[in-house]
């Protein structure tokens, strides 16, 4: 099975792609690392634990990381997410302390302790990964791939035309890129292709146990914020397609393009610029860009790793 960081914001879809990393047999989840973004890094290391407790999976050690970008302001999702990040259902509480060692140093160290490249999915903002790039660049070839929620090849959410994450940190994105690793881009405009519809709400709230009734919980409040905010029918689950991708590469469709954030716009600052048709020749594609979902499919992975966590 491949080994796996996620560095995330949990928040509600951050959740459920522990829970999906966690049941995947194809995955060797060795570490957790949290950010800023959804709300606080002590409210997202708190709620990483919390989710990594409701799956059994305590041995995951919990880094905690950066409290804010490499520059410019902070910005908070908790419009979204709640005050604590995670609101909705109750949690357990964490049966584990987080990691002695800060988000970058546990990175290093499973970096380092891994005889295969590491994926690192990336479902916050960017700004642990630049860190880990800039106080290590020798442990750069031991990444495999760095495969990230945020972007979009169309418009934004937090901003009209910039996604939150991309938003939260557009610097560390760029000091990402710039590394030249093998970067996969699963943007809004997959990413709304994942809507939690009534139907999959319903599947997760009819299952046996806790965990389903919790993730149906967890839908339940991000709908509804996104009802309010965005006035969508239903949520777009965006996180854990970076980590269905990993399971099955069939689900997701990709073009490889290039990719760049923009750092300066006055209204743009944090917006993707994704070339998917060529307009820029002097600029060499530097991502595959995702494109395209297999709803159906999706849902059956996640649902089916929801239902055996809890079975098990
Ligand atoms: C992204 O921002 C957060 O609200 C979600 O967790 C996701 O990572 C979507 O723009
Ligand atoms: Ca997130």
């Amino acid at each position: 099975s491949r080994p796996l960081v996620i560095d995330c914001d949990p928040g509600h879809d951050d959740a459920l792609a522990l829970l999906l990393a966690v049941a995947s047999p194809t995955l060797d989840l060795r570490a957790v690392t949290t950010c800023f973004g959804n709300c606080s890094v002590e409210d997202a290391t708190r709620n990483a634990l919390r989710v990594l407790t409701l799956a059994g999976a305590t041995h995951v050690p919990v880094g905690r990381g950066a409290e804010g970008p490499l520059s410019g302001d902070l910005a908070l999702g908790n419009y979204v997410h709640g005050v604590s990040g995670l609101d909705g259902p109750d949690l357990p509480e964490p049966a584990m302390a987080p990691d002695p060692r800060d988000a970058v140093e546990l990175l290093a160290d499973v970096l380092r302790e891994s005889s295969t490249g590491v994926v690192l999915a990336v479902t916050g903002p960017m700004t642990n990964v630049a860190r880990l790039v800039q106080k290590h660049p020798d442990l750069v070839p031991a990444i495999a791939e760095v495969i990230f929620m945020g972007g979009s090849t169309e418009r934004g959410n937090h901003t009209p035309t910039a996604e939150f994450n991309t938003y939260a940190d557009p610097e560390a994105l760029d000091v990402v890129l710039q590394t030249g690793l093998p970067v996969r881009m699963v943007g809004l405009n997959l990413t709304h292709q994942a809507l939690a519809t009534a139907d999959v709400v319903r599947q997760m709230a009819e299952m046996d146990h806790v965990v389903g009734q919790t993730c149906a919980g967890w839908m339940g409040f991000f709908g509804d914020s996104y009802r309010r905010v965005w006035e969508f029918d239903a949520p777009p689950v965006h996180d854990p397609c970076t980590i269905v991708a990993l399971i099955d590469p069939d689900v997701v469709t990709w073009r490889e393009a290039f990719l760049a954030v923009e750092l300066e716009g006055r209204w743009t600052r944090g917006t993707t610029v994704v070339d998917l048709h060529g307009r820029y020749p002097d600029q060499a594609p530097n991502a595959q860009v995702a494109t395209r979902l297999d709803r159906d499919r999706y849902w059956e992975i996640v649902l089916d790793a929801v239902r055996r966590l809890g079975s098990s």
